[in-house]
């Protein structure tokens, strides 16, 4: 568990921050007292919210593999969270060397460990989803992002992190007008054809927090895809995405890897 001590500026160690809870999911050692009562209040609804979170690593490094295949050196991970082995930026090298990370986060304790254990060619920024212009102007300007070149922007258990009066639909779009064709988009999201019994309970457990993730319909999530080819088996459950007999979930995560054409 971390230090209160060694807190960067504007840190709440009493408000469960999604990184937090995430990394405790993960097996993590990065979280505080009030994320592990939050994440413990999941468990209770949901045992098996910690295969998911491994899933959707996983989902995560497939789509950077898959981007990197064909051709993209530069990867934006987007709500990149507290660094975890291995890493988007190891998956990536794996196909290339030179390939290039920025992991963005809105979550200054992300960004303290990010910058405490970065390594050239991985390049944390902090920075928030919901303002996409100056995200993407930061990118150009600070990382050396070429947006003349395809990119792959990794949006991974984030989006339903965005409000619907913080305009998710545009946040998409707007990081679309921004890729050069042959750019990638790794999108998941968490599905309201989740358990209902679950929804419930969950919502009831987890009140007040920040949080707490707005679930959509697949026919919204794939709105958001407009533009986009869809790789098979298109915007589907990340287990479907594996190669593998991924067990079943309460909570329903839907994942997409999608080309700009
Ligand atoms: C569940 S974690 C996902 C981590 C990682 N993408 C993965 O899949 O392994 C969600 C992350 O999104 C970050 N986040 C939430 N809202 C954000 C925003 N508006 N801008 C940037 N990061 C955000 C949180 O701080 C957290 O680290």
């Amino acid at each position: 568990m971390s230090d209160f001590r060694r807190l960067p500026m504007g840190v709440d160690p009493y408000k469960p921050s999604s990184a937090r809870i995430y990394n405790y999911m993960l097996g993590g050692k990065d979280y505080y007292d009030a994320d592990q009562e939050y994440a413990e209040r999941v468990l209770k609804v949901a045992p098996d919210s910690k295969a998911l979170a491994r899933m959707s690593r996983r989902f995560l490094l497939r789509g950077v593999r898959v981007a990197a295949e064909a051709g993209v050196r530069q990867f934006i991970d987007i709500g990149a969270g507290i660094p975890i082995s291995p890493s988007v930026h190891d998956a990536a090298c794996e196909v290339d060397p030179s390939a290039r990370v920025v992991s963005i986060d809105f979550d200054p304790v992300v960004f303290a460990h990010a910058t405490a254990s970065s390594s050239p060619g991985d390049t944390p920024m902090l920075a928030d989803l919901r303002h996409p212009d100056t995200m993407i102007d930061r990118l150009a300007a600070e990382a050396l992002i070429d947006f003349d070149k395809p990119v792959a922007f990794l949006v991974v258990g984030v989006l339903h992190f965005i409000m619907d009066d913080e305009h998710p639909a545009d946040i998409i779009a707007r990081l679309r007008a921004a890729m050069a064709p042959g750019s990638y988009l790794v999108l998941t999201h968490a599905s309201s054809d989740s358990d209902s019994h679950f929804i419930r309970q969950a919502t009831s457990a987890t009140k007040g927090s920040s949080a707490v993730p707005k679930l959509r319909s697949h026919a919204e999530i794939a709105s958001y895809l407009d533009g986009f080819t869809i790789l098979d088996p298109g915007l589907a459950l990340i287990q479907d995405w594996l190669d593998d007999d991924s067990p079943a979930t309460r909570v329903e995560i839907l994942g997409s890897i999608c080309r700009k054409p």
